[in-house]
């Protein structure tokens, strides 16, 4: 199949783009079933949710909005053919016996299309909500995580009810049916940098979803967490996110990216966005939130892919070539821009040799 390309945070109003303009991504309902049935068709490989519980406490449009991950999956799962839709759970606030039921119901209506994104959880205002206090250490909240995987992956695969008496849950004879549609397990992602998170992914993920600043160090970190996974006798596929701007010509593309994410930011939400990052996650390092904060406002952190499709094409490709597996996108505005980039990019992304040509493609900018 080649490199990957996926959807990262259509679920939420103004996915990662933190802006006021109004063409910014609605995250309405409607709007997510066109782009879904859209990356369907243009052979877009997954959707990746955000799951967030609560906004950033601005006045912004940011996050206000976020579609429950789960249903919103089942939801496009059920309105589409192909693509892989994954869900985004947060380890302290979903039980695992009632995650396991519902992933494997939702892989079922789907004869085997959903993926599970495990996420640790860091945003402290979200666990006040629930009436936990976040873990102030990392690693507590990946042990938790753990436990919380260990007891969704024994129920998937056991055949007989089972106690587990551990250090966050005590259960008594555990059972779940269905077993998920393959009869095993899901595709897993564990979304997270800091060490512990690393660590995570490549004990437990099949991919190991990471930010970085660019190809150059991401090489660097593929490597680690692959030869990590191999201490436990696990391959592991690293993927990281970008956030695309991409127009007929470079100056365009710029001209666009200036206005939505310089003069139109929502700078105010930048700052809070930053400082609760580096409050309590260690998704990105010091220096990341030091240098990008024209990123927060442009893709929440995430790498640029600005330019006409060649520079897009370009910039894709540097990521393939420094040992990635694949990046998850997004847009200002999804649906509106998705067409274009199916158009112009993917395949120059074949002529390049990064994906394999789909039946029927004609190659540009070979
Ligand atoms: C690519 C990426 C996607 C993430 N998506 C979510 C999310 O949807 N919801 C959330 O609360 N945390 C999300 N996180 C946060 C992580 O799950 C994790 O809890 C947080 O990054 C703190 O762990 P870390 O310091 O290991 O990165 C994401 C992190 C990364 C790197």
């Amino acid at each position: 199949m080649g490199f990957q390309l996926g959807l990262f945070s259509p679920n939420t109003e103004s996915g990662l783009a933190i802006t006021t303009v109004p063409e910014r991504w609605s995250a309405s309902w409607d709007d997510n079933l066109r782009l879904a049935r859209l990356a369907d068709e243009a052979g877009i490989d997954f959707m990746l949710p955000v799951a967030r519980w609560t906004d950033w406490g601005r006045d912004t449009a940011f996050h206000q909005s976020v579609l429950d991950p789960l249903v919103w999956a089942s939801g496009l799962l059920a309105a589409t053919r192909r693509i892989r839709v994954f869900t985004t759970v947060h380890t302290a606030f979903h039980h695992p016996v009632v995650a396991a039921k519902q992933l494997a119901t939702a892989d079922h209506l789907s004869a085997g299309r959903v993926g599970l994104n495990i996420v640790a959880g860091w945003h402290a205002p979200e666990y006040e909500m629930f009436g936990l206090s976040l873990p102030s250490d990392h690693d507590t909240r990946y042990a938790y995580a753990q436990e919380w995987w260990d007891i969704v992956s024994r129920i998937w695969s056991s055949a007989e009810p089972f106690d587990h008496d551990g250090r966050f849950f005590q259960l008594k004879r555990v059972v779940g049916a269905p077993k998920p549609y393959n009869g095993r397990s899901l595709p897993t992602i564990n979304a997270g940098s800091s060490k512990q998170g690393r660590s995570f992914a490549a004990r437990n993920a099949d991919r190991a979803f990471t930010v970085v600043g660019g190809p150059e160090d991401g090489a660097e970190i593929v490597k680690a967490i692959r030869a990590e996974a191999a201490t436990h006798r696990r391959t592991v596929g690293v993927f990281t996110l970008g956030h695309v701007v991409c127009a007929p010509t470079r100056a365009e593309a710029r001209e666009r990216l200036r206005h939505y994410a310089d003069e139109h930011a929502d700078w105010p939400a930048v700052d809070e966005v930053m400082r609760l990052q580096g409050l309590h996650a260690q998704s990105f390092t010091p220096e990341m939130l030091q240098l990008h904060r024209d990123r927060f406002a442009a893709g929440h952190g995430s790498c640029p892919l600005v330019g006409d499709p060649d520079d897009v094409a370009d910039a894709i490709a540097a990521f393939a070539g420094a040992g990635f597996d694949g990046i998850a996108l997004s847009f200002l505005n999804y649906a509106d821009e998705l067409g274009y980039f199916a158009a112009e990019v993917i395949p120059r992304l074949e002529a390049r040799g990064v994906r394999a040509a789909r039946p029927g493609a004609t190659a540009a900018g070979a």
